[in-house]
């Protein structure tokens, strides 16, 4: 099991990682590891590994990267390919889901925190700025006015080089989970802080549903 890693998604990940060990301990299951293999490349089944369960979230971890590792090494992996996964991991790119606020989306050139640049976009405020390729939350700000424009920004590039914005869509929070094609009830979200962040997303209690 690779879990932990470098995104700032990584105590996300070592929860998920405990969380598959408590549930369905492997058999023969090896330590997971903290870290990227290295030197992966032409080991994995050789050195007696089956397969990787992969735990990671974030950057490298559901971006595609740590997937072309495990194929590079001819190793079978637990979720999506390397395509997919890219795919999946950007609010950019992808096909069209899930559903995104009607508005077009800013492409800016932000390369890190100092150098924000980008024109507010013409939908106005309130508008949502994110970083392109991370998760739980991380980097996102909800943007009241102009004043928070160029803070939001600078936040989001600090976690991406590609950094968008989003018409604000009010309304009530609703998660579905499906697996394997099965539909799980929906889930109403109601944050105690009023946004759905990441402390609302992984403490118990803080997330009222
Ligand atoms: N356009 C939007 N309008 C209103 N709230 C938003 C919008 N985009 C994101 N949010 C809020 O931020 C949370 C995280 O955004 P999301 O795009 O799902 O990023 P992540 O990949 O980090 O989960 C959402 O669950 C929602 O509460
Ligand atoms: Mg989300």
């Amino acid at each position: 099991m690779f879990l932990g890693g470098v995104s700032a998604e990584r105590e996300v990940s070592l929860r998920t990682g405990a969380g598959r060990r408590r549930g369905a301990p492997a058999e023969g299951a090896r330590r997971p590891r903290d870290r990227y293999p290295r030197g992966l490349a032409g080991r994995g089944r050789d050195a007696g590994v089956d397969a990787a369960f992969i735990a990671l979230h974030g950057r490298f971890g559901e971006d595609g990267c740590i997937q072309a590792a495990c194929e590079l090494a001819r190793l079978p992996y637990t979720g999506s390919g390397v395509a997919a996964s890219a795919i999946a991991m950007s609010k950019m790119l992808g096909s069209g889901w899930p559903p995104r606020p009607a508005s077009p989306a800013l492409r800016t050139s932000v390369r890190g925190a100092g150098d924000p640049r980008g024109e507010t976009p013409a939908f106005g405020f309130p508008l949502v700025v994110k970083p392109d390729r991370e998760g739980s939350t991380v980097g996102i700000t909800i943007v009241r006015n102009a004043a928070e424009w160029e803070g939001a920004l600078a936040l989001a590039a600090r976690h991406d080089s590609r950094v968008l914005a989003e018409g604000y869509v009010a309304g009530r929070e609703i998660t579905v989970s499906i697996v394997n094609g099965r539909v799980f009830p929906a889930i109403e979200i109601v944050p105690k802080s009023g946004f759905y962040d990441y402390e609302s997303k992984y403490t118990a209690g803080r997330r009222s549903t």
